[in-house]
């Protein structure tokens, strides 16, 4: 009996690892397939604007994001002062958008997950009505309190210095925002064709439908 049970605890022992080693190994083999996107904006420049909203959603409808790790950086050239104060090219009201969606990065880390919210504060602030980001939480029925907890306790302005740290790291550095880097390459002023970069880069076996033909 007590042999018996031991067997029994061995063979299923052993099928536990296997079907764990399956698991993890084709999760890390999609990870590590997956190329790398980076987008270093700000959240009021009219350029960044125009590629979140009219280029960076194709994206999730074509299938690429499935093949692709992006990541947003709302940072771009910002200054930081000696006295800890940062100083963003679009005044402050853009320093309080890019503390807004470091916050909601930061508060929905997978991609699919920010992605419509940092949309739709785009969307208005291509309006000029970037002081009704609030309502893109009614609107995606998203509950506001991991976001605004964020800003009051100072962990956005945190944020945004990794941000900064990361942005000015970039070697190549960046000439301007938006600025695309697919997998460590700079797309410069090609940019708005990142899907052929994407696509070029991928080395996985299943490419999207929006690879074909290119
Ligand atoms: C930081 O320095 C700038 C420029 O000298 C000044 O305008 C600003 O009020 C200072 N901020 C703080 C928090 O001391
Ligand atoms: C995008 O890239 C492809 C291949 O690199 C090139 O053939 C095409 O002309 C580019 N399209 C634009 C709009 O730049």
């Amino acid at each position: 009996m007590g042999a018996h049970l031991r067997r029994s605890n061995v063979v299923l022992f052993l099928i536990v690892s296997l079907v764990a080693t399956l698991v993890t190994s084709s999760l890390s083999q999609v990870g590590e397939d997956k190329v790398k996107l980076n987008l270093y904006y700000e959240s009021l420049c009219p350029n960044s604007e125009d590629f979140i909203i009219n280029y960076l959603p194709k994206m999730f409808n074509n299938g690429l994001i499935d093949i692709v790790d992006l990541k947003l950086s709302p940072y771009g050239n910002a200054g930081l002062l000696d006295n800890g104060t940062i100083v963003c090219q679009h005044e402050e009201p853009e320093c309080k958008l890019n503390t807004v969606e470091a916050c909601a990065i930061n508060a929905w880390p997978v991609v699919t997950d920010h992605f419509p919210f940092i949309y739709c504060v785009e969307a208005l602030a291509e309006q000029s009505k970037y002081d009704e980001w609030e309502t893109c939480f009614e609107n995606l029925k998203l509950d506001p309190n991991p976001v605004t907890e964020c800003i009051i306790s100072g962990r956005g302005y945190k944020l945004k210095l990794e941000y900064a740290d990361e942005i000015r790291a970039l070697n190549p550095p960046n000439l301007y925002v938006p600025w695309v880097v697919v997998d460590g390459q700079p797309l410069l002023d090609d940019y708005k064709n990142f899907t052929s970069y994407v696509c070029k880069a991928y080395k996985g076996p299943n490419p999207p439908q929006a690879c074909r033909g290119l």
